[in-house]
């Protein structure tokens, strides 16, 4: 599969990109001065015993200056905005103290992360409650890759995320360290937050901007910066991508065209590096890219884009010279086998605005959709059945697990979806093979992860079950998870 290719192209059905909707704002290049990028700190922990990290994470209100004039009030994990990037390594054990200072209910969803559900998970059925807190634990058992935290609330997730709350969640392990690659957070190795919003008296107002079909903002912001300026001191310069957005597709590249180099998916390193030009990420996809400006000297500037909107810049300054070249083979993907006879899973994501469903329904918390053995492997087909013409994509996301990507309408998936992903965007009109297996039981969510499609119901759950330990759930009414009292 490796070849010396350069990709120039999107790969997403172009029908259905999202700036085609009847309510699509474009993005549109922000009158205000540039800045320096904001580089989220990294969590510290609370305290290390051995193996074991204890982190507190506080969802918190804030003041944010982010416009010129008056601060915005946001809100953020353990900051004003976003959050503090938290740092996991393979094989830890860690215990997180949830804290809620917010002026209404929130969950805490590690997106990406392989812990068991529903309530380490964080989706809807692990409140926390104004003033409350929640204790968890969990042993981080995956490969290195970028995740992320988010709220999960029903039905208040893009309101929350819209409000502020998302923060990169970098994994760490010791096969991925050994790989040439970038890792000094916060000087060649940054994440990248993909939001778009739009201030009414350097506010924002959830309400008024609100679309159904999934909230979009006219400014552009990389990690909670508006014209963000980040410097560069290396030759090579590692970004975990992260599209944090409530609906918008970002199609990124450099204004010089700029190549760049994809290492891992959502759910860590490919196979093999792909090279583009342009890339496309669909709500709650990653991507993590190295980019070499040995061709630029001191002084040089380079614009990344979405479509043609400038987001941020690359000053580039003084660096050492740095020749590292990416072997062909970064990895091997443990694929695992297809548990024979058992049949394809098919589940079906259909509608627009507010008929939106998933598999004819909307959600209920209190219904188990499916369930499926840990450890088997099944093929899943998720299908949109929007129109190739006028529909849109739906980014499919499951919990708990990872998957690999087998087929897109009966061909191959594309070139950067050779490795673990929890997201994909499934085109109008098409049917995306995945294998899916989940290691542990409990219950979990898979939805489309355009914010508002979410909240609207299109979203369900299953149960990943173990024969041979019966488990009862106590899932919550969105009532009950909504009005602690009752
Ligand atoms: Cu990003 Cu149900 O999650
Ligand atoms: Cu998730
Ligand atoms: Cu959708």
């Amino acid at each position: 599969m490796s070849d010396s290719k350069v990709y120039t192209d999107y790969f997403f059905d172009e029908p259905v990109f999202d700036l085609h909707d009847g309510g699509y704002i474009p993005l549109e290049k922000a009158d205000f001065p540039d800045k320096p990028l904001n580089i989220p700190a990294a969590i510290k922990p609370d305290k290390v015993e051995g193996n074991d990290v204890y982190y507190t994470i506080t969802a918190q209100e804030g003041e944010t200056q982010i416009l010129p004039g008056a601060k915005t009030k946001t809100w953020g994990y353990n900051a004003s905005l976003l959050g503090q990037t938290i740092i996991l390594k393979q094989g830890v054990h860690y215990h997180v103290h949830l804290v809620n200072e917010l002026p209404e209910v929130t969950t805490f969803h590690w997106h990406g992360l392989n812990v068991t559900g529903p309530i380490v998970d964080g989706g809807p059925h692990a409140p926390v409650y104004p003033g409350g807190s929640r204790d968890i634990d969990f042993t981080l058992d995956q490969p290195a890759q970028t995740d992320w935290i988010h709220p999960h609330p029903c039905p208040n997730t893009a309101r929350q995320v819209w409000n502020g709350l998302a923060a990169a969640v970098v994994v760490t392990d010791t096969e991925e360290a050994k790989l040439p690659f970038p890792r000094n957070y916060g000087v060649d190795d940054i994440p990248i937050i993909l939001q778009d919003r739009n201030y009414h008296d350097n506010q924002l107002d959830y309400k008024a901007d609100y679309d159904v079909d999934g909230t979009l903002g006219k400014y552009a912001l990389v990690n909670g910066t508006i014209n963000g300026v980040f410097d560069v001191t290396t030759q090579r310069i590692r970004l975990r991508i992260l599209n944090g957005s409530d609906r918008r597709e970002w199609r990124l590249h450099f204004d010089d065209d700029h190549e760049f180099t994809q290492i891992a998916s959502d759910g860590g390193t490919l196979p093999e590096p792909v090279r583009f030009t342009k890339l496309m990420l669909t709500c709650a996809e990653r991507a993590e890219v190295i980019v070499d400006f040995g061709d630029k000297k001191p002084g040089d500037v380079v614009t990344l884009m979405s479509d043609d909107t400038p987001i941020m810049k690359f000053k580039i300054g003084e660096y050492a010279p740095d020749n590292t070249k990416l072997p062909e083979h970064l990895t091997t993907i443990d694929a695992p086998k297809v548990t024979p006879g058992l049949p394809v899973t098919k589940t079906v994501m259909s509608g627009m605005d507010d008929q939106v469903r998933l598999d004819g329904k909307l959600f209920d918390m209190q219904r188990i959709d499916r369930k499926q053995k840990i450890g088997d492997t099944v093929l899943w087909d998720v299908v949109n059945t929007n129109e190739m013409d006028g529909g849109m994509i739906h980014p499919f996301h499951m919990h708990g697990c990872q998957f690999l990507v087998i087929s897109r309408n009966g061909k191959a998936p594309y070139p950067n979806e050779h490795g673990w992903k929890d997201t994909v965007g499934v085109n109008a009109g098409e049917t995306v093979r995945i294998a899916v297996q989940f290691t542990k039981f409990g219950v979990y969510m898979y939805h489309c992860h355009i914010l508002e499609h979410e909240d609207t119901g299109m979203m369900a759950q299953i149960e990943a079950y173990d024969p041979n330990h019966e488990h009862k759930y106590h899932l919550l009414s969105m009532d009950e998870m909504n009005h602690p009292s009752k």
